[in-house]
Parts: structure tokens; sequence; C-alpha cells
């Protein structure tokens, strides 16, 4: 596929996750057969992440809470160039997925990623697990004005082809208004949808699995809700503007049925994460 002037031939990549953060991750992901490695999310402080237990595998399903541990921007700004040299060795793109607490920081994030010479930016505009001060951090996927607010300043500082990575819509009006919000902007090559669905939860013994209040659903019962968010975006958005299937993928039949309803290319997550970083070659 081609993102902007960016081409990721296989289109499969690992999604942003736990395991997408360090050299040693990049390391493993150049030994598979992805056309993109994706690195993050990260954010401008570095993060321990959420209290434990923040992973849960379920009979189809896994729930996390990771809280976006990461070594923050002084990290990456010194360990990217070795994680690019590493991918572009093993004949790969690198992809960072950056998230900001606000729009400074999504800007400060992208200024040092435009320094790296990334090949690809993806915006996290998805991310349900983050609490400040206690109160869970407003989801940009719904909050239309931000999201264009952020797209806009950070365009302004790079020209690294960008990603926007979305929560599932479970309003079809709603996803309608952000496909030509996206479009209108002129300035998103590609669009990652779909992120976990936010604030769910279980109890196994009457205790919760996961220690924060909510979790975001992941895996493959997530199949069906990712191909129909990738096939309405389909419909909607210009051609210029691809669009990769997100949620549920663990075969590679999961990815001829993201194929079939229009998407470019995938990203595959919770696969790895449950059975590491080479259960993604199940893909090819
Ligand atoms: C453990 C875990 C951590 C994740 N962390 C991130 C993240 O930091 N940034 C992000 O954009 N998405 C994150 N995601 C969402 C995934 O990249 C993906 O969009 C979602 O899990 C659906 O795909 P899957 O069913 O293949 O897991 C995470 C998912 C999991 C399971």
């Amino acid at each position: 596929m081609k993102i902007g002037t960016v081409t990721v031939e296989p289109a499969v990549m690992n999604g942003a996750c736990n395991i997408a953060k360090t050299i040693d991750d990049v390391k493993e992901y150049a030994k598979t057969s992805v056309g993109a490695i994706t690195v993050g999310s990260i954010t401008v402080q570095p993060r321990d992440g959420n209290a434990e237990p923040r992973w849960f595998v379920g009979d189809g399903y896994a729930l996390n809470s990771f809280g976006m541990p990461n070594g923050g921007i002084e990290f990456y700004r010194e360990n990217l160039p070795e994680m690019i040299h590493l991918a572009h060795d093993a004949d790969k793109k690198l992809s960072l997925s950056i998230a900001g607490f606000s729009t400074d920081e999504y800007v400060q994030l992208a200024s040092m990623a435009e320094s790296a010479k990334v090949d690809l930016l993806e915006l996290n505009l998805g991310c349900p697990n983050i609490s400040v001060d206690g109160v869970q951090k407003p989801i940009v996927s719904f909050d239309r004005e931000k999201m264009i607010e952020i797209i806009n300043a950070v365009s302004a500082v790079t020209v690294i082809p960008l990603m926007v990575k979305l929560s599932p819509y479970s309003n079809p009006a709603e996803l309608k208004l952000v496909a030509d919000v996206l479009t209108k902007s002129n300035k998103v090559s590609a669009v990652v949808t779909s992120n976990s669905f936010p604030n769910s939860t279980m109890n196994v013994d009457g205790k919760p699995v996961i220690v924060a209040e909510y979790a975001g659903f992941t895996g493959h019962s997530f199949l069906p809700i990712g191909l129909g968010q990738v096939k309405q975006f389909r419909s909607i958005l210009p051609e210029s503007i691809q669009v990769i299937g997100a949620g549920g993928i663990e075969t590679k039949a999961d990815v001829e049925l993201y194929k079939q309803v229009g998407a470019s290319g995938v990203q595959a997550t919770t696969l790895i994460v449950r059975d590491g970083h080479s259960a993604i070659e199940r893909l090819f």
C-alpha cells in the first residue's frame, strides 16, 4: 500500500502496543515479514503505565489497560535513529505512534519524529486507558474539533505522511462526520481503525481481572466490528486516504476479510501481545 509518498509492502504491520517500544522490540519485528514496524504509542513524559494486573486474555478476546508505558520523548530522541536503521536494514519502514496529553504535546512529539526522519507518523486519537488525577482522559476520536486542531498543528511541523488511529464508532452518523472532517483537512494519508473498544470490564471469581476501573476490549471477537468500521470508512473517504484495518486479526483468512471490505493494509496487536512478536508471521 502507498501511504502518502511511502510504500509499505507487504501491507501488514504490528499495531502500537506495550511490546513495540524498545530497540529489542524493533529487532524482533525486523526478523518478521512485516512491511512496516510500528513503535509506540509514545508520550512526552516517560510513563510506567497503569498498575497491574493490566492485561487479561479471555475466551476469544482480551482486555488491556497498560496506560502506554514508554521511555518518553528524550528516550526516543536518542533511540529512534537506531530503530530506523534496524528497520531500514531489514527493508522495512518505521512508523511512530504518538499520543499527546494536549495539542502542544502532539506537536512536540511530531517535531521530534520529523527530526528523526521516521517514515510514517500515526496519531493515536483513541487510547481509552489514561487517567489524569483519577479522571479518564477524554478520547479525541469523539471530539472532532480537537481532532482537527491536533491534525492542523501537527501538519504544520512535519511532512511525514500522517495516519490517524481512531476508536470504533457505534454511531454510523458520527463515523460519517469524522470521515468528512478528515477528508476536508486534506492532511491525512491513512486512517487506522480500530483502536480498542473503550471501558470494558470483566470479573473472575467475583474480582475484576484488570485493576484499573475499565479496560480496552480487543482480540478475535472484535473482528466483525473492525471490518464494519473499515467498510464504512472506505465507502466515504476519498481514494487518497488509505484505510488500514485493525481488530481481531489472527490468521491469513482474517487479513483477506479486511481486504474484501476495502482495507489497503492491516495491523495486528492482541495476537502478538498474547503469543509474542513472531506470531505475526501467521498472517503471511
Ligand atoms: C496490550 C495492548 C496495548 C495497546 N496499546 C496501544 C497503544 O499504545 N496505542 C494505540 O494506538 N493502540 C494500542 N492498542 C490497540 C491496538 O493497537 C489495536 O488497535 C487493537 O488492539 C485492536 O487490534 P487487535 O484486536 O489485533 O488487538 C493496544 C492494544 C493492546 C491489546
